[in-house]
């Protein structure tokens, strides 16, 4: 993208904008365009297209599990894990800042009907003597606790990346107490670069899990869901239902075969250069963060007295695309269309505009 010219100071006209509100924001390389290009396909809503079929038998063994279902989206993903495990009436228990809750549109009530308890945690776990702190008692007056959902990466937590060991105990938790336990996966690609435990272990806790393609893998569309083969049978019925059959999907799978084997193996870069801005920027009067809490490619900063959106404005003004993130920080996310120069590039950007502006 360039920035429009209107927008900006004459030194930036024709420079590169710097993207950082989102490893969403990549565009698929002329290779993945190529293998889009030259995709088999059929038609997905009759089980038809070779690369969906190859796709999900692939990522079932990649994660060790009996079946995928490739998705449009990670929303759709959640949304449809959550309908399958729960009733409605029912409750999930998640951390508050969870994105099944905070950007999904409400979707936990609208679409299953559930009810949700937020707890507050340090760095999005919940722990055992939460859930069971929390659970409903069996009584004619409660609604009966059935689900938890946890984020691993965990967004508004900073690219947190939850303790394994937490994860594996809050499943035992979970299942002796006889419920169902989700993952929202979006970023699971970052856990396992930043740990070393293997995908499969990061999955094995939960009975289902949705992972997405289109965050630091870089494919322009499609999550998939993760669990047991009957689970993924009625998963199949509610993409249906949420409108999410596609018909010659080959075209996003082949994108996201090239995502799997081209991408998956960089993203300690983008942790990297999350680590590198995190200190570039903490160095800056404008900005309070401690730089060590950075584990994956998320850096949320906050803004001390200025106001996010102005801040936001500001480093705009210098091509530097970041977004404003509660009332009081702004978060920056790195990806593979931002390098490590482009990266010390946008820290002395920054540093230009905020001294003009002191
Ligand atoms: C943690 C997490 N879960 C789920 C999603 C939803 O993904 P999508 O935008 O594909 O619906 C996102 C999107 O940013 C996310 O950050």
């Amino acid at each position: 993208m360039r920035i429009a010219a209107a927008a900006i100071p004459p030194i930036l006209l024709g420079m590169k904008t710097l993207d950082f509100r989102s490893d969403t924001v990549t565009r698929p390389s002329p290779g993945m365009r190529q293998a889009i290009a030259q995709a088999e396909v059929g038609d997905d809503v009759f089980s038809d297209d070779p690369t969906v079929n190859r796709l999900e038998e692939r990522l079932a063994n990649l994660f060790g599990v009996e079946a995928a279902l490739f998705v449009p989206s990670g929303t759709m993903g959640n949304q449809i894990c959550i309908k399958v495990h729960t009733q409605p009436g029912e409750e999930m228990l998640c951390d508050r800042e969870c994105h099944v809750v905070n950007y999904e549109v409400g979707g936990p009530v609208q679409h299953a009907g559930v009810m949700v308890n937020l707890l507050t945690t340090e760095r999005g776990m919940l722990t055992p003597e939460m859930v069971t702190a929390n659970l409903r008692p069996k009584s004619l007056h409660s609604v009966q606790t059935t689900l938890v959902t946890v984020e691993n990466t965990h967004n508004r937590h900073g690219g947190a990346v939850l303790p394994h060991s937490e994860v594996i105990r809050l499943g035992h938790t979970c299942h002796e107490l006889g419920l169902r336990y989700h993952l929202d996966g979006a970023r699971i690609w970052n856990a396992h670069a930043a740990s070393g435990v293997p995908l499969a272990e990061l999955i094995a806790p939960f009975d289902s899990a949705s992972v997405c393609f289109s965050k630091g893998l870089g494919a322009p569309v499609g999550s998939a869901i993760l669990a047991s083969r009957s689970f993924i049978d009625t998963a199949r019925r509610e993409r249906k239902l949420f409108g999410g059959g596609l018909r010659q999907a080959g075209l996003l799978a082949a994108a996201v075969e090239y995502a799997l084997e081209h991408n998956l193996s960089r993203l300690q870069q983008d942790h990297e250069n999350a680590r590198r801005l995190a200190n570039g920027l903490s160095n800056l009067s404008w900005f309070e963060l401690d730089p060590t809490t950075v584990e994956t490619n998320i850096v949320i900063v906050r803004v001390g007295q200025r106001s996010p959106t102005e801040v936001v404005a500001r480093l705009a003004e210098a091509g530097v695309l970041v977004v404003p993130f509660g009332t009081d920080k702004i978060r920056l996310v790195t990806h593979l269309d931002l390098s490590a120069a482009d990266c010390e590039e946008a820290l002395k950007r920054i540093a230009t505009v905020l001294s003009r502006a002191a």
